[in-house]
């Protein structure tokens, strides 16, 4: 009994020994490869609920101020990261953060403050120029919309706080003998300094009424008549107390004052007088009311244009048929708008105002270079004075054949040349017809060609939903500075961008008129018409400031630039 019930105990024994064993074993295993977890799809094989698809992680960008941690697999972008954020390279993923004033004066990549944005319709080139006047104004430069033909810049301008200037029949008047700041600011000038503003102001006016006078007459005033309007505008700033406008032009000429007598050489004979201003006399009737111009120059300025603001002349309610008008209108907003960029540059020079940049923002050129004779030389001088003026300019085209379409061989080669001269060209999606005329004045590979085309493919239609896909060009664009390989870059809007940035507000509404379906207030997308509720200041810290986070639905692994 002794015997078997020792056999019994150390069998006992062998088995605990054999299970530490076991459980030892196991431990180290586990150690050695640790518990299996559930990979993307989670617990794959039949009853374990595998998901079938992946959803993409959301991405997000920002600077370290506001992104607090730091994505080691970052890698170096091709350009420096100075300027306004467009977008990332549609390559390599890295953010590209570009506009001309920044790459022009703190990045010295261009040697022209200006761009020239070309691509066909409604794939987003005032969006692109949107983008970088919105970051230009958070960095403290002045959008200036010199004519805002759409209206595309009306609501921006507005929510960065800035001067809306509207003008049009019975909408707003621009006094184009109204010397603007000028004035006041030769009061706080002397010297040389002062004399300069003031010439400039009364050689713009001059300019303005002669341009006003070639529109009328199609043709330009003579040189004796220039002479005489040049005296006349003289002696009304001594005669007169306050601002002058046409109608009392009119009257200095009528009344036939000495000195200007004098210089329409009428040999001292009245009737001669009479005789030599009779053409010019009827002109300036003309353009004191009533005449194809209306009244839009020959009344006190409407809202006075203010040199410290972002500024938009809102000229959307002249219909293109009036195309003698339009082009008024738009020469009146530049001769304006320089008036005001020479007022505040004889300021800083003095010292007595800090330094001030402008971005002048000429959209849809091709209207108004084909607006009227004249047109096409005024936007050369721009772009020829821009740089010395201090200002930065963004202009703005469908086509290069647009440009090329002008009536004019002479205008034609100026056109040219504005895309020439432009510190950087930045092309959206363009047709293949295009190409050889782009070729002509900047470099394109054959990659780039085709990259270009195919961003003009139309969208595709989605028979689920029936609407149109987004279409593939919408916010692509290369920046091609020169002879370089271009930048392609896709912008993405952000959620206070678009909702500021609709242009098919007047298509949130379906027209039901005398229908039988009541559709007061039906819309036909009402994830397009969210209002925006205060877009100003978030609107220029987040892409003034390139500090905010930015959400994107980027595909790829993560190649983000924190700064
Ligand atoms: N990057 C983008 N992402 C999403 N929507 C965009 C983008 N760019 C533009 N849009 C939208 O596309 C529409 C047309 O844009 P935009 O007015 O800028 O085009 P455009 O090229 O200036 O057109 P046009 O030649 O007629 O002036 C607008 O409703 C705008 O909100
Ligand atoms: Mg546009």
């Amino acid at each position: 009994m002794i015997g078997g019930h020792k056999r019994a105990k150390s069998t006992n024994i062998k088995k605990q020994r054999q299970a530490q064993i076991r459980r030892q074993k196991q431990a180290e295993e586990e150690v050695q490869a640790p518990r299996k977890r559930p990979g993307m799809r989670g617990w794959v094989g039949p009853g374990r609920g595998e998901a079938g698809v992946v959803q993409m992680a959301e991405e997000w960008r920002g600077t370290t101020v506001q992104a607090c941690g730091l994505w080691p697999f970052s890698v170096g972008t091709g350009t420096p990261m100075v300027g306004v954020p467009l977008g990332r390279n549609l390559s390599s993923g890295a953010t590209l953060c570009c506009d001309p004033i920044s790459w022009f004066q703190r990045a010295k990549l261009i040697s022209n403050p200006s761009a020239f944005v070309l691509g066909k319709p409604g794939l987003g080139k005032s969006t692109i120029i949107r983008r970088m006047a919105t970051g230009i104004a958070g960095y403290g430069g002045q959008p200036l919309v010199l004519g805002d033909l759409k209206p595309d810049y009306v609501d921006l301008i507005e929510a960065l706080g800035g001067q809306v200037i509207t003008l049009g029949r019975g909408r707003g008047h621009l006094n184009i003998l109204d010397p603007g700041e000028s004035r006041a600011a030769a009061r706080r000038l002397t010297g040389k300094a002062r004399s300069r503003v003031l010439a400039d102001a009364h050689g713009r006016r001059l300019n303005m009424v002669s341009a006003l006078l070639t529109i009328m007459r199609s043709s330009p005033p003579t040189d004796r008549e220039e002479t005489i309007l040049d005296r006349a505008l003289k002696v009304l700033d001594d005669r007169l107390d306050g601002t002058p406008v046409l109608p009392d032009l009119l009257k200095a000429v009528q009344d036939a004052p000495d000195e200007v007598r004098q210089v329409a050489l009428d040999r001292g004979s009245m009737d001669r007088y009479r005789e030599i201003t009779d053409g010019l006399e009827a002109s300036l009737i003309g353009l004191c009311g009533g005449g194809r111009l209306g009244e839009t120059f020959s009344k006190p300025t409407t809202s006075p244009m203010v040199r410290d603001r972002p500024v938009v002349f809102d000229v959307s309610s002249i219909d293109d048929s009036e195309m003698d008008l339009q082009a008024a209108v738009l020469l009146a907003c530049w001769s304006a708008g320089f008036g005001t960029v020479n007022v505040a540059n004889a300021l800083a020079d003095a010292g007595l105002e800090p330094r001030r940049h402008y971005f002048v923002i000429l959209d849809e050129l091709w209207r108004a270079l084909r607006a009227g004779r004249g047109m096409v030389d005024r936007v050369d001088a721009l772009t020829r004075l821009n740089r010395q003026r201090g200002v930065g300019m963004a202009m703005c085209s469908h086509t290069m054949s647009d440009l090329m379409s002008l009536a004019n061989e002479e205008d034609r080669m100026k056109a040219r040349g504005f895309v020439e001269r432009s510190g950087m060209v930045i092309c959206g999606g363009l047709p293949a017809a295009e190409m050889p005329m782009l070729q002509s004045a900047i470099p394109f590979s054959e990659a780039e060609q085709n990259m270009l085309k195919g961003w003009q493919d139309p969208p595709a239609w989605d028979p689920a939903t029936n609407k149109e896909a987004e279409p593939p060009g919408r916010g692509k664009f290369l920046v091609k500075v020169g002879g370089r390989p271009g930048i392609p870059v896709n912008l993405q809007l952000t959620s206070v961008e678009s909702g500021i940035h609709d242009t098919n507000k007047l298509w949130h509404q379906t027209s039901r008129v005398g229908s039988a379906e009541p559709a007061a207030s039906e819309t036909t997308d009402t994830t397009e018409a969210t209002p925006v509720t205060e877009p100003t200041a978030t609107t220029s810290e987040e892409i003034g400031q390139g500090t905010s986070g930015d959400r994107t639905s980027h595909t790829d692994t993560d190649v983000s630039t924190h700064s």
